[in-house]
């Protein structure tokens, strides 16, 4: 079976860590996202893969090429303007002429897509939608059914005051090819607002297929820090197998006296200084350095960051090659695009995000 996944959203709200690379390539636990979902993929026999894309493509087709070193066969389809979601799969269409799977690229799952599968084919339904509980259905599209799991009703992004029930489109669709015949081409509609709508209306049999497997959707620079701890903590096995312990790249020089509280993943070429304190669940990239005493909590940092002396940094996310001056401090859901230069002495509070290149002068903020 073949798989659509889109990869075209601009990740705003992930801002200023997708103002160079998409959502799709932004690492968790030291590889690009889209590679876990490929590797997800590939484990239920799904490995004729086709890339829908309009954000900065050229990162993802340069990285993965033709897809055969993740095991997979990769297409790619570049949209000059984003088609939304349905648009995207319709000019897709030349590739599907049975049913076929269709996915949200920024979805970190080990729902069963085989059993999925299964249930849509024996419901002859011509879409299938998995969905999932939430706590806060006012951020995804609600969806509501029968007492048989006949979709009835779809809502994107609701108000509270409307909310009917927590089960939301978890963006992991079966669908048969014939529903591409509604979309228009080369116009820019959504699949969520628009096609189920139309399908709905016309009577259609579409399902959803209910799971309480992991999931997650990396939408904002929270979720992405909670799927980074989740995988080390061990919250989804299947999809990462977290030692719980501390893992250490080739070639990274640790000073004995530095401690290190699991659960910790270190990429390769790091320095960890004397007396530098890390507490997991905590991710340094590729070629980070870390100067002596500094303390580093539930951070993810990206590669070759640079860490000063006595430096804090606590539950917050650093993109490539950032510097943190020696006794600053960077807090919680603090976001630091790419190479952010804090200089000593500064004290950034609770959810800044500073874009690319900026450099924040010595001692200049201080809460
Ligand atoms: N190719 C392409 N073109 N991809 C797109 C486009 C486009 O124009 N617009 C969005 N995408 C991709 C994004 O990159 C992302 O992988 C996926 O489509 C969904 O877009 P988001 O912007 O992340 O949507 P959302 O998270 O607000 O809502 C969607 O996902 C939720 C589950 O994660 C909806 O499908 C909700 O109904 C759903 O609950
Ligand atoms: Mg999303």
């Amino acid at each position: 079976m073949k798989a659509v996944i889109l990869v075209g959203g601009e990740g705003t709200r992930l801002r200023p860590l997708t103002c160079n690379i998409t959502k799709a390539m932004m690492p968790v636990l030291n590889k690009p996202f889209l590679e876990h979902l490929l590797a997800y993929l590939k484990r239920h026999g799904v490995t004729d893969i086709i890339l829908a894309m309009s954000y900065l493509p050229h990162h993802i087709k340069d990285y993965f090429g033709d897809g055969a070193k993740t095991g997979v066969r990769l297409s790619y389809l570049i949209e000059e303007e984003p088609l939304g979601t349905a648009g995207a799969v319709k000019n897709a269409e030349r590739y599907l002429d049975e049913t076929f799977l269709m996915l949200n690229g920024d979805i970190f799952t080990d729902l069963d897509i085989t059993a999925m599968i299964n249930f849509h084919r024996e419901r002859k339904a011509v879409a299938t939608i998995a969905v999932t509980p939430v706590d806060d259905p006012t951020a995804y599209g609600l969806i509501e059914t029968d007492a048989g799991g006949r979709i009835t009703r779809f809502l994107e992004k609701p108000g509270w005051e409307e909310v009917t029930t927590n089960r939301i489109n978890a963006g992991i669709y079966v669908l048969e090819p014939d529903i591409l015949a509604r979309i228009p081409p080369k116009k820019t509609v959504s699949i969520e607002r628009e096609t189920f709508q139309q399908l709905l209306a016309r009577g259609k049999p579409m399902y959803a297929y209910s799971s309480t497997a992991y999931w997650l959707d990396m939408g904002t620079p929270e979720k992405y820090l909670r799927l980074n701890y989740d995988l080390l903590l061990g919250k989804a096995p299947s999809l990462f197998n977290a030692t719980g312990g501390v893992q250490i790249g080739g070639g990274s020089q640790i000073d004995p006296s530095a401690k290190i509280e699991a659960p910790v993943l270190i990429g390769e070429g790091c320095v960890i200084g004397r007396g530098v304190k890390i507490k997991g669940p905590t991710v340094l990239g590729p070629e980070c350095e870390i100067a002596e005493g500094a303390s580093i909590e539930g951070a993810v940092l990206w590669n070759n960051v640079r860490v000063g002396k006595r430096a804090i940094l606590r539950n917050c996310i650093a993109a490539d090659h950032c510097q943190i001056h020696e006794a600053s401090q960077v807090m919680d859901n603090c976001v630091l695009g790419d190479k952010v230069v804090v200089g000593k002495n500064n004290k950034l509070a609770q959810g800044t995000r500073i874009r690319p290149n900026k450099r924040i002068a010595p001692g200049s903020i201080s809460s």
